[in-house]
């Protein structure tokens, strides 16, 4: 049986469709929902297009209710059957309440070389800090923001007059190379340890 992967978004998912791309009939894994948090995010009719389940929690009528925003999507990722979530420009920070439930088969990229620039503007703030190269980081999402053991990590130059934009760009290229990766291997290994326990 396959390990069904559940992908979170909040804007145009374009990794999220590289992602969906590379889960061929020899993965490990296979998409069970495209999830998000805004009813309009793009990336939620580009999944449907690709015959994925889609769904969304608006997180605006929760206000500071995390928890309860919370549980409703996992509610449905457990409708889901999610094994594995990989957050892939989900835009709301989750609290130990949600990343708990998923300790260990939870995924994230973030658009910078972590340990540094955690957080949001990671291009500016390279730029700002003078730094000769970025990158992005594929990471296990623990309960402490934009943390946890790194499982791939890719570089770029920062270019004599780049903007945010332009660099990001860049960045992106790699993002849509190492996920994928990182998901493979990652998967491979959880199907081999969950055979050698059946
Ligand atoms: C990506 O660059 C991702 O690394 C970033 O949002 C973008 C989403 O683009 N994630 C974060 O900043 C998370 N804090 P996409 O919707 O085209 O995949």
């Amino acid at each position: 049986m396959k390990i069904r992967v559940a992908i979170l978004i909040s804007g145009g998912g374009s990794n999220m469709l590289k992602l969906l791309a590379s889960m061929d009939a020899d993965h490990p894994a296979e998409p069970c929902l495209v999830l998000s948090n805004k009813s309009g995010a793009g990336g939620l009719a580009k999944a449907a297009e690709r015959g994925v389940a889609t769904d969304f929690v608006d997180h605006k009528p929760y206000g500071e209710d995390r928890a309860a925003f919370e549980d409703a999507l996992i509610a449905k990722l457990e409708a889901a059957k999610a094994d594995v979530i990989c957050l892939a420009g989900f835009m709301r920070v989750l609290t130990p309440h949600f990343i708990n439930r998923f300790e260990g088969r939870m995924l994230n990229i973030h658009p910078s070389l972590l340990p540094k620039y955690k957080g949001l503007h990671t291009h500016a703030r390279a730029i700002e800090a003078g730094d000769r190269e970025a990158g992005c980081t594929v990471h296990v999402a623990t309960a402490k923001l934009d943390d946890g053991p790194i499982l791939a990590q890719a570089r770029v130059p920062i270019l004599e007059g780049d903007t945010p934009e332009t660099l990001a760009a860049r960045v992106l290229v790699q993002e849509h190379r190492i996920y994928p990766e990182a998901l493979q291997s990652f998967t491979r290994t959880l199907a081999a340890k969950t055979e050698a326990n059946t």
